[in-house]
C-alpha cells in the first residue's frame, strides 16, 4: 500500500536534529511492508547532492503560496524521494528553518505552508487530475511536525479523508502566525475558532495536524502521557487529552538504525567490541586530541547536542567546574543558540585542557564522540524521544539523563546509564558523583557498559504498532464496522 512520509528534514540531504534519522530510517524500515515515498522541499543540500532529480509534474498555487514543480530522485536501499522545486522558497543558505544568523526565515509559513499543501495535493482525490507517478497514488499520509500540519487541514477543506497520521516530535515548535495568514495560506475563515486551528489569537499549524488527523502519535510513550499534562502541553494539554480519551494519540518509540554500530562504524579512529576496552580507549584519546585535551585517566564527559534552551545545557555549564575539580574531562559539539555557544566557549578558555568545545555540527565528530567518551550528558527540560543516548549506549557512553520522555524510557537506571528524577542542579550534582564513582569501581562500571551496548533499539520494533496503525486506518471504515 501507497504511503506519503511528509518532512522537514532527511539525514540523506540535511539533519538539524532527530527528525532527520528518524525520516532516513522510518520509511526505509517500512519498506518491506508498504509502498513508502517521502516528500520534502527541495533545499540547496537536496540540489547539490550526487544523486539525479527527475521533474515528474507541477503543483497549483494557493493564495500567496507559489506554484512549484515537483521532482523524483531515487535513494539506495529503494527509496523513493520526491522533492518540491521552489527556489524562491527553499533554495538558501542557513538551515531549514534558520538563515545564517540563527534567526527563523520571515517566510516560514509559507515556505511550510507550500509543503503542507504539496502532501494534500498529492493525495487528493477532487482535485481535477489525479496525482500519479507511474501509477503511484498514496493512500495514507504520515506527517511531522508543526511543518506539515497542516496538510491535514487541506484535506479537510476540500472533503477528502484520506487517512492522516501525525507524528509530533516536539510539541515546543508549533508554528503560530498571526491571523493574517489565514488569507495568505488560503485556509478558511471558518477554521479560525478554538475548535480548529485557532491558538490564542493565532493561526497553529500544529494544532490544525493534531485537530485534522485521524491519528497522533508521538515518540516516546512517556512523552504521550506527559503531553496531556500543563508542565509538558505547551497549551495543548486539553485537546491532547482529549485525543487520549479518544485513543487518538499513542505513543511509539524511534529506533537506531544499523549505521550506529561500534564495530563497523567507519567515522572511529578503532572499531571496537563489547569488553574491548583497549579499543574504547583507542577512541577516547582520538577525541582527547581533537579537542588538544590533556592525556588523562579520568573520565570524559561529553554532550552532543541542539544548544538549546530544551536540552538542559545551562545545568551542564554550572556542573563544569565540577567535574574538572573532581579529575574529569568535558567535551562538547553543538551548535544553535548564541548565548549558550558563548557561554560554552567561555567555559573552553577558562578550563584549557580539561574542556573542549566545536560549535558546528559534524556527524563524524558526534560519532567519534560517543565512541570515545565514558558518559553523555543529557540534563533535558523534557525530551520526546532523544536518539543520543540510544547512540551514546550502543557505543559504551553511559547517558546521565532527566528521567523524562523517552530518556526514562530507554535508559536503566543503574544499569545502562544514570537517571535523576527532579530538573535541579543539586539531583543532577548527584548522579554526576555516582558517576564518578561507578568510574573508579573499574568491574561495576565495565559491566555497565556491557549492559549498555548489549541493548539494542532497533526500527524493528517500532515497524510492528506503525503498521498496526496504517492498517486500521487504511481499512474501509464499512469493513471496520461491521
Ligand atoms: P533533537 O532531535 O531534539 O535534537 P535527538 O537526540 O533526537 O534530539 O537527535 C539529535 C540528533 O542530532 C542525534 O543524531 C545527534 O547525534 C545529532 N546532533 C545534534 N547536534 C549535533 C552536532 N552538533 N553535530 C553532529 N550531530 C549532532
Ligand atoms: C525531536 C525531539 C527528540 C526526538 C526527535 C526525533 O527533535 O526533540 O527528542 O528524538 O525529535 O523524534
Amino acid at each position: 500500500d501507497p504511503v506519503l512520509f511528509v518532512t522537514s528534514e532527511l539525514a540523506d540531504f540535511v539533519k538539524v536534529g532527530g527528525l532527520g534519522d528518524v525520516s532516513a530510517a522510518l520509511p526505509r524500515a517500512l519498506l518491506n511492508h508498504y509502498d513508502m515515498r517521502v516528500l520534502m522541499p527541495a533545499y540547496r543540500e537536496v540540489l547539490e547532492s550526487i544523486w539525479p532529480v527527475h521533474v515528474i509534474g507541477h503543483l497549483p498555487g494557493l493564495a500567496d503560496i507559489p506554484a512549484c514543480d515537483l521532482g523524483r530522485i531515487e535513494l539506495p536501499e529503494g527509496l523513493t524521494v520526491y522533492v518540491l522545486l521552489c527556489p524562491e522558497l527553499y533554495e538558501r543558505p542557513g538551515s531549514p528553518y534558520l538563515d545564517e544568523q540563527g534567526r527563523e526565515w520571515e517566510d516560514n509559513a509559507i515556505r511550510f505552508g507550500r509543503l503542507s499543501l504539496a502532501a494534500a495535493q498529492m493525495a487528493m482525490e477532487s482535485s481535477g487530475e489525479r496525482f500519479e507517478d507511474q501509477g503511484w497514488h498514496p493512500d495514507l499520509l504520515h506527517l511531522h511536525d508543526w511543518q506539515t500540519g497542516l496538510a491535514a487541514g487541506y484535506l479537510r477543506w476540500n472533503n477528502d479523508d484520506t487517512p492522516c497520521v501525525y507524528t509530533i516530535h516536539n510539541l515546543a515548535y508549533q508554528g503560530l502566525y498571526g491571523p493574517e495568514y489565514l488569507s495568505r495560506l488560503g485556509v478558511p475563515e471558518s477554521a479560525f475558532t478554538p475548535e480548529g486551528l485557532e491558538f490564542y489569537d493565532r493561526l497553529s499549524f500544529m494544532k490544525a495536524g493534531i485537530i485534522y488527523s485521524d491519528h497522533i502519535t508521538t515518540v516516546s510513550e512517556t512523552y504521550a502521557r506527559e503531553i496531556t499534562t500543563p508542565a509538558f502541553g505547551c497549551g495543548l494539554e486539553g485537546l491532547l487529552s482529549d485525543c487520549a480519551g479518544q485513543k487518538r494519540l499513542s505513543g511509539i518509540a524511534n529506533g537506531i538504525d544499523d549505521s550506529w554500530d561500534p564495530q563497523t562504524d567507519a567515522y572511529l579512529a578503532c572499531a571496537f567490541a563489547t569488553n574491548d576496552w583497549a579499543g574504547k580507549r583507542a577512541n577516547t584519546d582520538h577525541v582527547r586530541r581533537m579537542f588538544r585535551l590533556a592525556v588523562s585517566h579520568g573520565p570524559l564527559f561529553a554532550v552532543v547536542s541542539r544548544l538549546v534552551h530544551q536540552k538542559g545545557l545551562d545545568l551542564t555549564i554550572a556542573a563544569a567546574e565540577s567535574i574538572v575539580r573532581a579529575g574529569g574531562q568535558l567535551v562538547v559539539i553543538g551548535c544553535g543558540e548564541p548565548a549558550i555557544e558563548n557561554a560554552l566557549r567561555n567555559l573552553e578558555a577558562r578550563f584549557p585542557g580539561a574542556i573542549g568545545v566545536h560549535i558546528g555540527f559534524s556527524e563524524r565528530e558526534a560519532r567519534c564522540i560517543f565512541a570515545g567518551s565514558d558518559f553523555l550528558l543529557m540534563p533535558s527540560r523534557f525530551e520526546p524521544c532523544g536518539l543520543s543516548q540510544m547512540y551514546a549506549q550502543r557505543f559504551g557512553s553511559l547517558p546521565i539523563a532527566h528521567r523524562t520522555g523517552g530518556l526514562a524510557d530507554t535508559i536503566e537506571d543503574g544499569v545502562t546509564g544514570f537517571l535523576f528524577d527532579e530538573l535541579s542542579q543539586q539531583d543532577f550534582q548527584k548522579a554526576i558523583d555516582r558517576a564518578f564513582r561507578i568510574f573508579g569501581c573499574t568491574e561495576l562500571f565495565y559491566a555497565m557498559r556491557r549492559a549498555a551496548m548489549a541493548i539494542h533499539y532497533q526500527w524493528r520494533l517500532s515497524v510492528t504498532p506503525y503498521r498496526r496503525l496504517y492498517h486500521q486506518l487504511m481499512v474501509p471504515a464499512g469493513a471496520a464496522t461491521h
